[in-house]
Parts: C-alpha cells; sequence; structure tokens
C-alpha cells in the first residue's frame, strides 16, 4: 500500500508532528510505503480561481509554477491519501486548503455521471487514478470534539469529491494535554498506541477500526472546569519560557512537574472509600523560598486541593517541591522520603500511614 501522508501543520514540531511520527510507523511497520509531505517545506500556492486549467488550450495545467505540478503526480501516484491537519478556525489548515484547491487541474468542467459532487477526471492528461482510501488526522487544542464538526464533513465532501472511500478519522483534541497526562497515564498511553496501531490497520484492513479510533480521541480532563484551569496553567508556563513555548522539550518538562497541575491531579485520585468518613486537612508545607504552599481538605467523601498555607491542618508535610513532585507521580514512597529526612511529618501519623492508600496511582 502506497500512503501519502499530507501534513498540513504550519509548526514544524507541533503535536501533529509526535502523532504522525506514531501513525507512520505503525504503518511501516505493517509493510506499508509511506511518503510524507510536510506541505510548509513546499510553496503551494492558493488557487487564484483563474479556471486556466479548464481553458481547452491548456487543459490540465495550473497557470501558477511552482511546487503542486510535482505533488499533483505524488497524490495520483498513491493509493492512500492521509489529510493531517492542526485545526484551525473549526476547518483544515490553510496550507491543506490551498493543496486541495490546487487538485481542480485533475478534474475537467464536467459534473459526472455516475458521482453527484464530483467532477470528472481529467484521464487524458493524468490517467493515473490517485487515491481510492482517504483518512484523517485532526489536532486541535479545544477539549470540545463538536469543534471538529465541519472539518470532518468537509473531509467527508471531498472524499465523495475525489472518488476515494473515507477509511478512518482520528480526531485528537485537547493537543496540548499530550504534554501533562499525569492524571491520565494510561490514557496517554492508549491514545498513542491508538495511532500506531490506527497506521498498522490502515495497512493491513485498509480501514481504521472505530475502537482505534475511539482511543485516539479519548478525553484527557475530567472536565470543564479541569480543562480551563491546566489550559491556564500551560500557557502561563508557555509564557513564561517564552517564544510560544515552541521549545517542547523545556515545556513538557516544565508542565508535567507543575504542582499548580499535579495538585489538583492528586486531589483527583482521592479515593473516598478508603478515607471513609475522614475530615482532615493535609500541609503541604514547602522548604523552597519561591514555592508556594498548596493543601489538601478533604471532608463529606471529597477532596480538594488549594494553594495557599492552613491555619490548622491535620497533617503537615514539609518537603521540597522536587521531592512532593516525585511523590504524586508515584516515583517516590511517602515513607521513604520519611525515612530519608527528605519529608518532615508533623501531626496526624495515622492519616500518615493512611496516605498511599487515600491517594492511589491514577487509574485511568
Ligand atoms: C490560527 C489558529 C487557529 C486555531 N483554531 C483552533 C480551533 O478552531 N479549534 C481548536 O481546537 N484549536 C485551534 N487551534 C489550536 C491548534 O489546533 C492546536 O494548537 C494544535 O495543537 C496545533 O497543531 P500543532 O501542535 O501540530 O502545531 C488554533 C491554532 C491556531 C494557531
Amino acid at each position: 500500500m502506497k500512503i501519502l501522508v499530507i501534513n498540513g501543520a504550519p509548526r514544524k514540531n507541533g503535536y501533529t508532528k509526535d502523532l504522525l511520527e506514531l501513525f507512520n510507523s505503525g504503518a511501516v511497520a505493517a509493510g506499508g510505503l509511506v511518503e510524507q509531505i510536510d506541505l510548509r517545506d513546499y510553496d503551494v500556492r492558493p488557487c487564484t480561481g483563474c479556471f486556466h486549467c479548464w481553458d481547452p488550450n491548456r487543459a490540465g495545467k495550473c497557470s501558477q509554477n511552482d511546487d503542486m505540478a510535482m505533488l499533483t503526480e505524488k497524490f495520483l501516484d498513491c493509493d492512500t491519501l492521509v489529510l493531517a491537519t492542526p485545526v484551525y478556525y473549526y476547518s483544515f489548515s490553510a496550507l491543506i486548503k490551498a493543496f486541495l484547491e490546487r487538485l481542480l487541474p485533475t478534474s475537467l468542467p464536467i459534473i459526472t455521471q455516475g458521482g453527484e459532487i464530483g467532477l470528472e477526471r481529467n484521464t487524458e492528461r493524468y490517467p493515473k487514478r490517485g487515491p481510492d482510501r482517504a483518512a484523517l488526522i485532526a489536532v486541535g487544542a479545544h477539549r470540545n470534539p463538536k469543534i471538529m464538526d465541519g472539518l470532518v464533513k468537509t473531509f467527508e465532501l471531498i472524499c465523495d469529491g475525489i472518488y476515494a472511500k473515507p477509511v478512518g478519522k482520528l480526531l485528537r483534541t485537547e493537543s496540548f494535554f499530550l504534554d501533562f497526562d499525569a492524571g491520565k497515564p494510561i490514557t496517554g498511553r492508549k491514545v498513542r498506541m491508538a495511532f500506531e496501531r490506527a497506521g498498522a490497520e490502515l495497512v493491513r484492513e485498509g480501514w481504521i477500526e472505530a475502537q482505534t479510533e475511539s482511543d485516539a480521541s479519548l478525553p484527557f480532563t475530567r472536565d470543564l472546569e479541569t480543562f480551563r484551569r491546566n489550559s491556564g496553567t500551560y500557557w502561563q508556563i508557555a509564557s513564561e519560557i517564552g517564544a510560544g513555548g515552541n521549545d517542547r522539550e523545556q515545556l513538557r518538562a516544565a508542565v508535567s512537574r507543575d504542582l499548580r497541575i499535579l495538585a489538583h491531579e492528586l486531589a483527583a485520585c482521592y479515593d473516598p472509600v478508603a478515607a471513609g468518613d475522614l475530615e482532615a486537612v493535609i500541609l503541604f508545607n514547602l522548604r523552597d523560598e519561591e514555592a508556594d504552599n498548596w493543601h489538601l481538605t478533604i471532608d463529606k467523601g471529597r477532596c480538594a486541593a488549594s494553594e495557599g498555607t492552613h491555619p490548622s491542618p491535620t497533617l503537615t508535610l514539609e518537603t521540597t517541591e522536587e521531592i512532593l513532585v516525585e511523590i504524586i507521580l508515584q516515583r517516590l514512597d511517602a515513607r521513604t522520603a520519611l525515612a530519608r529526612g527528605d519529608m518532615k511529618a508533623t501531626g496526624s501519623k495515622s492519616l500518615l500511614g493512611r496516605f498511599q492508600r487515600i491517594f492511589p496511582a491514577p487509574r485511568k
């Protein structure tokens, strides 16, 4: 199978690139021939609407002289097309849009007899058929999958228009959260595996399974409030780093260890069954000069994280930000930290003994 991946992400180092790497590796491992075109590296100008390509004297030839003639040959030479796009204003990026517009010369100004919305192909100039299947990969930052409705509908119409069967859609919302899935590490793994599996399925079966599509879209945040709060923190960190947070390594390292995110994730791990009728306040008193303190309030079967100190905590854990992050990420046991002197506990020792049970590792 010859797969042509058209990557319409203007950003070189974004989430579209990450997910495409997984998808392509799955396809290649399954024996597919994959060629990825990063449109940002090519000169493909939007269609000018001159209709010169439909002039009988120059039928099929565009009036513009850029890279599209070469890319058109690649399009006609593949059997499966993958359109990969960041969601820009509820639609394809302008790079993808320009690429699609510029396929007009492959058609004739004749409404075909068979198809309802396609045009007859200019088989005299372009004898190759082009893809008979197409898949969509869309990557957006918002949480609500509805933001992709228009894009998906457009993709389906495009498939009709180019006589390709739609064989799969990988719709990834909450793109930024791929960088901080601490609260849902299992979901993060499932999403990444789904992108890889999708590539393999496309090659082996000719389509992407519904379960794989659904796994690729699994939500990262449990509610809108968490999404809003964590998005706000993400952008605050990105602006502190500068340059739009495009140093992804630095950004990932910072967001995945930020207490403004992790303290809430710890509260979300709270197990009300293990806690019983517990009412308590756990204060994290941080030794670092710059770090803010945090406390967890446990009451009526619920647990909430708040920034700042508390006048009468049931248990106070004095430690550094670094150690607390390690404990929340479950890379370090609270008791080990105590034994090593990395943490000091004052107050309820029994609550300390129950800490790990009350806050188990995230199950999603
Ligand atoms: C101009 C612009 C428009 C955007 N419009 C949307 C949108 O309508 N819906 C959405 O969910 N995300 C939108 N986003 C966010 C991007 O989809 C998101 O940042 C995505 O991760 C970009 O892909 P990349 O990481 O590969 O660069 C927009 C971003 C830009 C720069």
